[in-house]
């Protein structure tokens, strides 16, 4: 069997594990993770770029769940850290700061003191006025601090608009009528040193055509740099490789980095991607149990599960689809479900209109794909706990998240 979740007979297992089993033991809802889908999704991006020089740092804000963070670590993985908080949490997974790229579209004021003190590879840099707020702390702490600067390249990803970010329009990077004059002047500013040119143009893009159009783009304005002496000593391309959540086409790990490569190559620089959905969403499913079963309409049912928007946000945010199964299946005739989690909002459905065994309180649901985004996106609305979380690595499978209980929630309010 080939890593991560299939059936023996009628049971959805995790690598050897069955996924009821651990619903169980820890109850639902319960996100579950495949390690051996980590290392393999992870290993299919590394090995894709053969000898040419090049890091991979794992986008933190996919999943920062300390075993994970730590999984990562040990391939050999460097971290794109999104705020102080997941520099922290990368710091406690053991990632030395050299391996840490600190990027985000508002980084405050304390979040760059920090950065700076602890000396991370690079501050990705967002905006004029952030560069200056870098200089400053650099000057009084007389460091010399290695940024990169991210670029709007004003291309267009096709993804959700709500998850698109090259376009003019969307809040991030540096517009490219503002860039050449604030990177050619850099050279004249000693306490700030350009490491790289940065861009990230969206998230969940399954059409290689953007991604090629972001490196080459990266990889002209690179060179002119280099031309005029600056010492650029890597691209960073951000993340973005979509992942098939339906069962559709999308481009393998090989055709994404040999198509940067393509882009790349004549440049003989350094890469650094930041991958995230593309390695933890098929690493995990979200497992939920069916508390009620209700008539809808003349052709289908609600089932009303016990995981939602609270733990996956991700339908009712972006209309995301995700292949929902039953644990253990039956062969009788499938029926027509609308399924929905428990939270008020009509907005909390999981999925629609899907076609699936007749269920049954009780039953158990598993929600694929899940393993990036969902728990990350979790939240507390209608005071619900945030949900568990298991890791199964070789067979053996712990809980490397508790679920969270009111007292914890509690504990914050005076
Ligand atoms: N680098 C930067 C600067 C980013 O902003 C992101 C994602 C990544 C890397 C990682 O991108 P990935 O390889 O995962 O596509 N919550 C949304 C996705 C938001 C992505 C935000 N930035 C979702 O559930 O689809």
């Amino acid at each position: 069997m080939p890593p991560g979740f299939g059936r023996r007979d009628h049971d959805l297992l995790c690598d050897g594990v069955a996924l009821a089993d651990i619903a169980a033991a820890v109850g639902t809802p319960v996100y579950v993770y495949s390690a051996a889908v980590v290392r393999d999704r992870y290993r299919a991006i590394d090995s894709s770029f053969g000898g040419y020089p090049h890091a991979l740092h794992y986008a933190l804000k996919a999943n920062s769940a300390l075993a994970i963070a730590r999984l990562l670590r040990g391939l050999g993985s460097g971290v794109d850290a999104n705020s102080v908080w997941e520099i922290e949490v990368a710091r406690r997974a053991g990632f030395d700061a050299s391996q840490i790229v600190f990027t985000g579209v508002g980084k405050s004021p304390a979040e760059l003191e920090c950065a700076v003190a602890l000396g991370v590879k690079a501050i990705n840099v967002e905006s004029a006025g952030e560069l200056a707020r870098v200089e400053t702390i650099a000057t009084r702490l007389d460091r010399q601090v290695p940024v990169a600067v991210r670029l709007n390249p004003d291309i267009d990803a096709k993804s959700h608009p709500h998850i698109s970010t090259g376009l003019k329009i969307n809040k991030f990077g540096v517009s490219m009528d503002e860039a050449l004059p604030l990177l050619h002047a850099l050279d004249r500013r000693p306490h700030l040193k350009l490491v790289a040119v940065h861009v990230h143009v969206g998230s969940q893009i399954t059409s290689l055509e953007p991604l090629r159009r972001a490196a080459a783009f990266v990889v002209g304005v690179a060179t002119d740099l280099r031309l005029r002496g600056m010492p650029i000593e890597y691209i960073d391309l951000g993340g973005g490789l979509g992942v098939s959540y339906d069962g559709g086409a999308v481009p393998t790990a090989e055709q994404y980095v040999t198509t940067l490569l393509d882009e790349v190559r004549r440049s003989g620089l350094p890469v650094v991607l930041e991958p995230g959905r593309a390695i933890a969403a098929p690493a995990g499913v979200l497992v939920a149990r069916v508390i009620d079963v209700k008539p809808r309409d003349a052709s289908s049912e609600f089932a009303v599960i016990d995981a939602g928007m609270t733990e996956l946000l991700r339908p009712a945010l972006y209309n995301a689809f995700h292949q929902i199964e039953p644990v253990t299946t039956n062969d009788a005739a499938p029926r027509r479900y609308e399924v929905v989690g428990p939270v008020c909002e009509s907005s909390d459905v999981v999925g629609r209109d899907r076609l699936l065994p007749p269920l049954a309180e009780g039953d158990l649901v598993a929600v694929r794909d899940a393993g990036a985004y969902g728990s990350a996106m979790a939240s507390n609305y209608n005071r619900r706990p945030l949900p568990a979380e298991v890791l199964v690595d070789d067979r053996q499978w712990r809980v490397i998240r508790r679920r969270q209980t009111i007292e914890d929630q509690l504990a914050l309010e005076t």
